[in-house]
């Protein structure tokens, strides 16, 4: 009979694998895993359909020294671009680690196949002896290695059970803002959002960066037990629109959504605009349209959320001052006030920081017109009123570039924001 040709081979065995490969694919889709997966799994599956189809060699039994010689080099290359393309892909440091271990796993496996067949076992009793060593050898490596990595910890998880529920009365806000941040924690929120520099990945915003704080309770609310009502800006995507789970009405008792949410409040920034978008592509206040639309909305005094408020009474609507004395925003040369104790000396007010913006228009100008509007109205609309301002000297449409994100802040400089009384009181 003739040999059947490589070319039918594979063809052949490519058939045969192709529902397999169909097969992960489903379930890889089906648990959401991203679609590098998908593809890594059928590549592997469509690897041995075609290692399989190669025409077979005849065997010839081969020296270890000589065996590893050839196969090391090929699996440590392998290995490599294991290492840099788990990397590229974005898996965690550990599943690179791991990855590489299974192709070392790989290595003794075809080191096995080409090594001198074994002597025909004497007895059955040698054979079930030698069996049985091995696999004790096996199972004790395993539990060796694993009693070294971190552990589960019973104790610790019963008394997580145990604790009573928590309850609201009588307890002051330092207490329900720590007991929120556990509910944040146990709920696994940490699992897709960052909080400033803590969190495990950037699936949801970070609600940190974004300054969930500065919404009002009922809007954070909303979003923990409706999260496909309002999406997140920048997670417009199908995969994040699906993210958020949906359980957490059920999950979460009313006093744990109160105290949540008393944490969720306190997550703000004095020091720099909100930041929208999905990592990395993302951008600050300063440059959305959205924002500054709702802003200019603000700042004519039209928002029925800041009712009494209203900047062009004094700042002009379209940026000439009606009061004297009221700054122009159309001037990007002004200077900071000479009537604040701590005066920004020298640096004109494009390059103003946005703590600068943030501090006057909340605390206000001691002894002018230009009251702490921060004492009185929530500050998400004041830091959209600013984003309008700016573009008195800054049109938005004249604009060739966003300005840079700033980095993340350190957990240290958010605990200097406390000591240096950044945050005002009440915190609205
Ligand atoms: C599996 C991932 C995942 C988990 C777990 C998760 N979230 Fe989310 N969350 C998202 C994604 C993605 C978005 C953005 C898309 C959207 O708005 O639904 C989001 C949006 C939000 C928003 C709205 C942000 C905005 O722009 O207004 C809040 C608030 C929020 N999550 C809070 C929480 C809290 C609190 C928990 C834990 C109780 C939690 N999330 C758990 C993925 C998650
Ligand atoms: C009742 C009048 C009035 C209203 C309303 C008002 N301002 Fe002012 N604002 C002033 C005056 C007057 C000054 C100048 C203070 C001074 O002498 O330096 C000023 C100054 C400022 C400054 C400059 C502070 C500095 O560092 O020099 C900013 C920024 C500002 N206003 C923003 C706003 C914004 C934003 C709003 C609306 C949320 C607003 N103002 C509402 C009167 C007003």
């Amino acid at each position: 009979m003739q040999q059947p040709s490589f070319f039918q081979n594979l063809t052949g065995m490519t058939l045969k694998f192709l529902p397999l490969a169909a097969v992960i694919w489903v379930i890889v889709a089906w648990f959401e895993l991203p679609r590098s997966a998908s593809w890594g799994f059928a590549g592997v599956v469509m690897m041995y359909a075609f290692l399989l189809s190669l025409p077979q060699r005849k065997k010839t039994e081969i020296s270890f020294g000589k065996n590893l010689g050839f196969k090391l080099p090929i699996v440590l290359i392998l290995a490599g671009i294991i290492w840099v393309v788990a990397e590229k892909l974005g898996f965690p440091i550990w599943w690179q680690i791991e990855f590489v271990a299974f192709s070392f796993v790989g290595l003794v496996y075809f080191l096995i196949l080409d090594s001198k067949a074994l002597k025909p076992e004497k007895s059955k009793l040698t054979s079930t002896f030698r069996l049985l060593t091995t696999y004790a050898l096996a199972s004790g490596l395993f539990i060796t290695i694993t009693a070294q990595l971190p552990q589960f910890d019973p104790q610790h998880e019963i008394e997580k059970l145990d604790r009573p529920p928590i309850k609201l009365s009588g307890l002051a806000g330092p207490e329900v803002i720590a007991a929120g941040r556990e509910v944040f924690s146990s709920n696994k929120c940490f699992n897709c959002h960052k909080v400033f520099w803590e969190g495990n990945s950037d699936r949801g915003p970070n609600l940190g960066t974004k300054q969930i704080g500065l919404y009002s309770e009922d809007y954070i609310k909303e979003q923990i037990l409706e999260p496909r009502k309002i999406q997140s800006p920048g997670y417009e995507d199908k995969k994040s629109k699906k993210a958020m789970p949906t359980y957490y009405d059920e999950d979460l008792s009313e006093d744990e959504l109160n105290a949540l949410v008393a944490y969720l409040k306190t997550l703000r920034n004095p020091t720099v605009m909100p930041v929208e978008g999905k990592f990395p592509n993302q951008w600050t206040w300063w440059d959305d349209p959205k924002i500054i639309e709702e802003g200019k909305v603000v700042f004519e005094g039209l928002e029925p959320n800041t009712d009494g408020l209203n900047c062009a009474v004094c700042h002009g609507k379209d940026g000439i001052p009606m009061m004297t004395g009221a700054l122009d925003f159309r001037n990007a040369e002004n200077m900071d006030t000479d009537k604040m104790p701590d005066q920004l000396v020298g640096v004109k007010m494009e390059d103003w920081p946005d703590s600068l913006w943030y501090k006057r228009v909340t605390r206000g100008v001691d002894g002018t017109a230009m009251a702490p509007w921060g004492l009185m109205f929530q500050h998400l609309y004041l830091w959209k009123a600013e984003a309008y301002a700016r573009t008195f000297h800054d049109p938005l449409d004249a604009r060739t570039e966003k300005r840079p994100v700033p980095p993340i802040p350190t957990k240290e400089e958010i605990e200097k924001w406390q000591t240096d009384g950044l945050f005002l009181d009440p915190l609205l």
